[in-house]
């Protein structure tokens, strides 16, 4: 399995960026029933495209920073008696935070370096980072060329032979990100009538798009190159499925858009009907689909639309109101992760929603975690044919709220960065909750009778600051205004992506996953 693939010897010593842990240690949670804000009731249209007000509404707040809680209290208005508290508590959490996270750090580097992701930006013995050099160039010729022999508009069904496979146990998430402006992007924004305006950034008005062309090129064997045709002849009277948060719709997005170039207008449709979103392409009778369960449980933010941002209460071991929704499906690709990081407690639902308990208890959030994946687990177990339906499970993706810890004093959370973390003279540490990584990496792993592929974004993910939307996105379903460009402070998104982007680059790895599987049933 080689998604789940650890690392174990030191590389790329002088060169490499070890990504570390963020430890969470010793929180306390107060009482944050001060925050219960009730949500005004937004209607949406089924078929239109701006769909957004909800990508505010599920907007998660990362732990503990003043300018992440900063972040909590700007998504509403309306919380200013609150808002200082709010600061106060998560101040002193993070203080605790730091303290703890160095011995945390440390322990792990002499106990178990067994840490699998180590992720190079340059070549073992080339010069440090720099933006394209001569050689990568010419691997990006290279890359064209065959792209060119090959590529999705000349494609012959039947070429699968041809496909470069990924090597049996290459692990795909140990490499570098190479600029690479000739097979980069993958799409062009304006050329995928899907894409929602939270996520097409050049649009909205951003200036650079090198956030585009930058090609994920695994240290010890290549990525297939991205084909929608083979992919949709995969993919031929079946569905593939996104079941999760926001961010696993931000990449649903990015592959109906990898995949739709090769559908001819009229062929496709994309419904959007409560917590399901459909892209079908008609010919293949293929469909490419979204389910929004944004802790995988039952909980009280499952309605898509409607649902309160600070109180969440969950049901850690019922799933199968959503579970039923996925049954059958031949792709299921799985994440939860930013709906736990706004409090260090979660709250576990005494009874049933269904019942009209409203009694909790509140849970430290790995406990909680656990909790829900064990319960995912068991669903997969129970429910899943491995002859049929392939599984993944994404690993965390990462904010990037505090510049301090890219060394860049004068940014402003994201809103400035143009480029990848490059270069970094330390470990970068983005306040990933590693706990929840290792948790969803362990139970992924020991599963018994279906396997599971563990896709590990994070760490490669972790370098691309300049990758989100930042203030080119939508607040409360409408585009920012000119004012509140200006002050990314309070307004930038540092959380979702842009496209095309970072997201197509995850579903790459699906695709080479995929591509080279034999078929299923
Ligand atoms: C790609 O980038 C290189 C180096 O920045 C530049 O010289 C070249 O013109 C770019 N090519 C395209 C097609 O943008
Ligand atoms: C179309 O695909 C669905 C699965 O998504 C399958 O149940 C159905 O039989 C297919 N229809 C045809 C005509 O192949
Ligand atoms: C939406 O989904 C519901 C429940 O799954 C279903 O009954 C209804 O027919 C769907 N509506 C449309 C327009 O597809
Ligand atoms: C994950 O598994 C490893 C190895 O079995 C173990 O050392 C570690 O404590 C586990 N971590 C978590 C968070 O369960």
């Amino acid at each position: 399995m080689p998604f789940a693939r650890r690392k174990t010897s030191p590389l790329f010593l002088s060169e490499t960026f070890i990504m570390k842990h963020a430890a969470f240690h010793g929180r306390k949670n107060g009482n944050l029933s001060i925050f219960v804000v009730v949500f005004s009731v937004f209607l949406f249209a089924l078929f239109v495209y701006n769909e957004n007000i909800r990508s505010i509404a599920e907007f998660p707040f990362s732990s503990g920073t003043r300018t992440k809680s900063q972040e909590v209290a700007d998504q509403h208005q309306d919380l200013s008696s609150t808002q200082e508290d709010f600061q106060v508590r998560n101040h002193h959490q993070i203080t605790k935070l730091q303290e703890s996270s160095t011995t945390e750090v440390e322990a792990r580097q002499e106990g178990q370096g067994e840490r699998p992701i180590k992720v190079a930006f340059t070549d073992e013995d080339g010069p440090r980072v720099r933006l394209p050099v001569l050689e990568e160039e010419e691997e990006a010729a290279a890359h064209e060329e065959r792209a060119a022999e090959t590529g999705p508009t000349k494609e012959k069904v039947g070429r699968e032979e041809s496909l470069d496979s990924v090597p049996e146990g290459c692990d795909l998430f140990t490499g570098k990100w190479v600029y690479d402006n000739v097979t980069r992007p993958i799409y062009e924004e304006h050329e995928c009538e899907f894409l929602t305006e939270q996520v097409t950034c050049m649009r909205n008005g951003r200036k650079d798009d090198s956030y585009q062309k930058w090609r994920w090129q695994p240290r010890d064997c290549n990525l297939p190159r991205f084909d929608a045709r083979i992919l949709l002849e995969r993919l031929r009277g079946k569905r593939l499925m996104f079941v999760g948060d926001s961010l696993n719709r931000n990449q649903w997005e990015s592959m109906v858009c990898l995949v739709q170039s090769v559908v001819p207008p009229g062929k496709k449709t994309l419904v959007k009907n409560g917590s399901l979103n459909v892209f079908r392409a008609e010919e293949y009778n293929a469909t490419v689909e979204f389910y929004w369960a944004p802790f995988l449980v039952e909980s009280n933010s499952d309605d898509p639309n409607v649902h309160s941002i600070q109180n969440r209460i969950i049901m850690p071991e019922s799933i199968k109101k959503h579970g039923k929704n996925w049954k059958g499906v031949d792709y299921l690709i799985f994440n939860t992760y930013i709906w736990w990081m706004n409090t260090f407690n979660m709250k576990v639902l005494k009874g049933s929603f269904d019942e009209g308990a409203t009694e909790y208890d509140e849970v430290d959030r790995p406990k909680a975690y656990r909790r829900v994946l064990k319960t995912w687990a068991k669903w997969v177990e129970k429910n899943v044919d491995p002859q049929r339906t392939m599984v993944f499970f994404m690993s965390t993706s990462p904010n990037h709220i505090k510049s301090d810890e890219w060394d860049n004093p004068n940014g402003i959370k994201c809103a400035l960065e143009t480029q990848p973390v490059i270069d970094l003279p330390h470990a970068l540490d983005v306040g990933t909750d590693w706990r929840l990584f290792d948790l969803a990496s362990n139970v992924t792993r020991s599963m018994r009778r279906v396997a599971v592929w563990f896709v590990s974004i994070t760490a490669l993910s972790e370098l691309r600051k300049d990758a989100h939307t930042s203030v080119h996105t939508l607040r409360q379903g409408k585009l920012l205004t000119p004012e509140q460009q200006a002050d990314p402070a309070k307004f930038a998104d540092c959380i979702h992506w842009c496209l095309p982007g970072l997201p197509d680059t995850w579903n790459e790895f699906l695709y080479a996953r995929i591509a080279s599987s034999p078929r299923r049933l």
